[in-house]
């Protein structure tokens, strides 16, 4: 059980916190340009929430897709200072985030959380991007597989299985998230055949269609070998997708994907 060798892989940066007006549209003006001949990838941005209209307007002409780092639980309503899905996909998003680790750790989101954003993204029409993966500590205990499966069943539990995989799924372990610190290629690969496997036993046709993403210091210069890997669709880049050159030499890294 592999992936699909018809899918497009998929590389989405995540700008975090980073950015203004000006460092974004120059960021945009050096980057399209050199992603608009890129075949067989799909690319995405997920600018900070005040920035998202300025970039989907600078991206209006281009093939790159918007994305949300984040929406509310809920749709719409009295909720100060949320925002819902059907606004990010009333101004052009595509794909949201949804239970990045700096989110689970720094603003309490559990599995529960999780899910409700996961299932809300989709009820707004947007594609919910799955982020799971595991801390140092229970890397070196040896819970990794345990706590993936753990947090894909919280969504599983919620949303079933058709829904699950309408959505795309990020393997980001903890431990290389702005770390510098990258898996090697076979633990990420091992991880990503844990999912695959883990979807299969659900499904074997949508397992191989469903993409798994890979993110944890990608770099220009480790991007290759990690998205040869036979279970890595493409990658969330978080700290390279800062930087143009950085960013579209990832983007090209996914373009070659060995059938097996
Ligand atoms: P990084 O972040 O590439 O800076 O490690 C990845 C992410 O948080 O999505």
């Amino acid at each position: 059980m592999q992936t699909s060798p018809n899918k497009k892989q998929l590389v989405i940066g995540n700008w975090k916190m980073n950015g203004s007006s000006a460092a974004n549209a120059g960021l945009l003006r050096s980057l399209l340009p050199v992603i608009s001949s890129l075949e067989g990838v799909e690319v995405a941005l997920c600018p900070p929430f005040p920035y998202l209209s300025t970039v989907a307007d600078l991206l209006d002409d281009s093939d790159v897709a918007l994305g949300a780092q984040n929406l509310s639980t809920e749709l719409t309503g009295a909720y100060t200072g949320e925002v819902g899905g059907t606004m990010l996909r009333d101004i052009g998003c595509r794909f949201v985030l949804v239970g990045h680790s700096e989110r689970r750790a720094l603003y309490g989101e559990d599995d529960a959380c999780v899910a409700k954003k996961f299932a809300t993204a989709l009820q707004a029409g947007l594609i919910p991007v799955l982020c799971v993966g595991e801390t140092l500590v229970q890397r070196q205990s040896g819970e990794t597989q345990a706590i993936v499966t753990a947090q894909l069943n919280a969504v599983l539990n919620a949303v079933g299985f058709n829904d699950l995989v309408k959505g795309v799924i990020a393997y980001e372990p903890v431990w290389a998230i702005g770390t510098g610190e990258t898996a090697t290629p076979e633990q990420a690969q091992a991880v990503h055949r844990h999912i695959r496997q883990w979807l299969a036993s659900q499904h074997r046709a949508a397992a191989a269609d469903c993409r798994i993403l890979y993110g944890g210091s990608v770099k220009a210069d480790n991007a290759e070998q990690l998205f040869s890997q036979p279970d890595i669709d493409g990658g969330l880049i978080g700290g390279a997708s800062l930087d143009a050159m950085s960013f579209a030499a990832i983007c090209s890294a996914a373009q070659v994907k060995p059938t097996s």
